[in-house]
């Protein structure tokens, strides 16, 4: 079963044809990058705009690349929440004109579930359940992934997300859009020690987050050390950062995982692609005699064969839109 899947949530606007949810006939992104790096982050009024620009050429050129035609398509699947509302309503409504004018159905993809679904390009062999740990620009959740469809979050950012809160002090020690990603490279050969950040604890939950007293350390500490006229050594604090956000991350993800016993772990989200977090899960999931599971790192950030990809279980799930479907800004994923 082929599908065409349409990705516009944020910055990238991207369409892929993914066979029986598994396997990638084509997949094209056009980012948006060295436009938004102008203004240090993401204009939501720019993205929708580009994105209306570029869908159709990019939705061209999957197909070409992939060999189908329309004859060749059994279904169309679309990001419809969560998102930025005017990016995802360009391809929401693309699809909703491209699947009744083609005569297909149409099926609705969480973004987040979507992320999840990375893994099942990367890993063949995996099949729920698993818990899951979904790390993006905008999401940090902790969640049980019970079948294909069925989703318990279990644990959540009570502020930031953990991708905000990398870029947020990328941004602040004056490395462009997007600050994670820059903050990953230059980090590298860093002593993660070499500052000290406050672990955040969160009450009434073993397994929420929150990074914004993070963030707010490193804008402090980068402040004072501007005033005093000192230099900060940018490898040693994104080592130090990293080193901190990660912490958090792994403890509550190995507290979920004792708690829920569970033995297989699945990473998700742009922020899965980070070094320091795929080594270090890497390391405590070894020890543990944990199976783990991460995206390639070309599926980590969005793209729209993850799309295809859980697109195809949500389409056996028996998942329909009609013309009537609308885009969300925010929506949990067990509704997704
Ligand atoms: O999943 P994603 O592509 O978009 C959203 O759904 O939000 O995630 C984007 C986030 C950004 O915050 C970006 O800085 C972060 O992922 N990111 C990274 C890395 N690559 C992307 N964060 C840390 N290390 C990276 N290598
Ligand atoms: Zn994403």
């Amino acid at each position: 079963m082929n599908i065409l899947a349409i990705e516009s949530s944020c910055d990238d606007t991207a369409a892929a044809v993914v066979r029986d949810g598994r396997q990638i006939l084509s997949s094209v992104v056009a980012s948006q990058v060295p436009e938004h790096v102008l203004y240090g982050g993401v204009v939501p009024e720019i993205a929708s705009r580009r994105h209306v620009e570029a869908i159709s050429g990019v939705v061209r050129q999957t197909l070409a690349e992939s060999g189908c035609g329309y004859a060749d398509l059994d279904a169309v699947a679309v990001t419809y929440a969560p998102g930025l509302i005017g990016a995802l309503l360009v391809g929401v409504n693309y699809a909703k004109g491209l699947a009744f004018s083609a005569g297909l159905p149409l099926t609705p993809v969480h973004h987040l579930r979507s992320h999840i679904a990375a893994n099942y390009l990367t890993h063949p062999e995996l099949q729920p359940p698993f818990l899951a740990l979904v790390v993006s620009g905008g999401h940090s959740h902790i969640v049980l992934v019970e079948d294909y469809t069925t989703f318990r979050v279990i644990g959540r950012t009570r502020d930031d997300a953990a991708g905000e809160c990398m870029d947020k002090a990328a941004r602040a020690i004056g490395l462009p859009y997007p600050g994670g990603l820059h903050l990953d490279k230059a980090a590298v050969g860093g002593n993660p020690k070499a500052f000290r950040f406050p672990k955040p604890t969160v009450s009434g939950s073993a397994y929420d987050f929150s990074f914004s007293g993070l963030k707010t350390s490193a804008v402090n500490l980068l402040h004072n050390a501007a005033q005093k006229g000192e230099q900060i050594p940018l490898a040693d604090f994104g080592a130090s950062y990293i080193a901190a956000v990660v912490r958090c991350l792994a403890d509550n993800t190995i507290r979920a995982m004792e708690d829920f016993a569970q033995t297989r772990l699945v990473l998700a989200g742009g922020v899965s692609a980070n070094s320091v977090l795929r080594r270090e899960f890497g390391r405590l999931c070894r020890e543990r005699g944990w199976q783990l599971y991460m995206p390639a790192l070309h599926l980590c950030g969005d793209n729209a064969a993850m799309v295809g990809a859980q697109g195809y279980y949500e389409f056996l799930s028996g998942k329909r839109a009609d013309t009537a479907l609308n885009a969300r800004a925010t929506m949990g994923m067990e509704n997704g």
